[in-house]
């Protein structure tokens, strides 16, 4: 492995308008996409997405963010995905965030950051998994 990565188009970039030029950056930096679809989670859902934060003050205020409106998930592969693509996003806020990634370009705040992108193999792969069968995965 090690080609592959996950990533969600959270709710505040679906609900400006950016999915289609969030996807051909993706693709304009040479990521294939694998498995692609439009959902929203619920509460309940968004909740175990982010379990690992769970202790964190800002679950709560992130789980009814991820669950307000509708998101974009996809499975992407490219060599050294999971790096290459952390890059592509930027940092986590985007006043930290490089001039031309994607948070740079429509990310609002450090909680509503537009996009979201595994931060391991082990993780990306638990992740595509939380929204796509073994089918859905070729
Ligand atoms: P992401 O890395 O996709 O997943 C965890 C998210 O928690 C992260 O993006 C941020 O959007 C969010 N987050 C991190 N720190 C804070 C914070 N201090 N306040 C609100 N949200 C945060």
């Amino acid at each position: 492995m090690g080609n592959r990565t996950f990533t969600m188009i959270k709710p505040d970039a679906v609900a400006n308008g950016h999915i289609g030029a969030i996807l051909e950056k993706i693709n304009g930096a040479g990521f294939r996409i694998v498995a692609l679809k439009m959902t929203r989670l619920s509460t309940e859902k968004a909740g175990e997405f982010y379990a690992v934060h769970k202790e964190r003050p800002f679950y709560g205020e992130l789980v009814e963010f991820m669950s307000s409106g509708h998101i974009v998930a996809a499975i992407l592969e490219k060599d050294n995905a999971v790096e290459d693509f952390r890059k592509l996003i930027g940092a986590t806020n985007p006043a930290n965030a490089d001039a031309g990634t994607i948070r740079k370009l429509f990310a609002e705040s450090l909680g509503r950051n537009a996009i979201h992108g595994s931060d391991s193999d082990e993780n990306a792969a638990i992740e595509g998994s939380f929204f796509f069968s073994g089918l859905e995965q070729f």
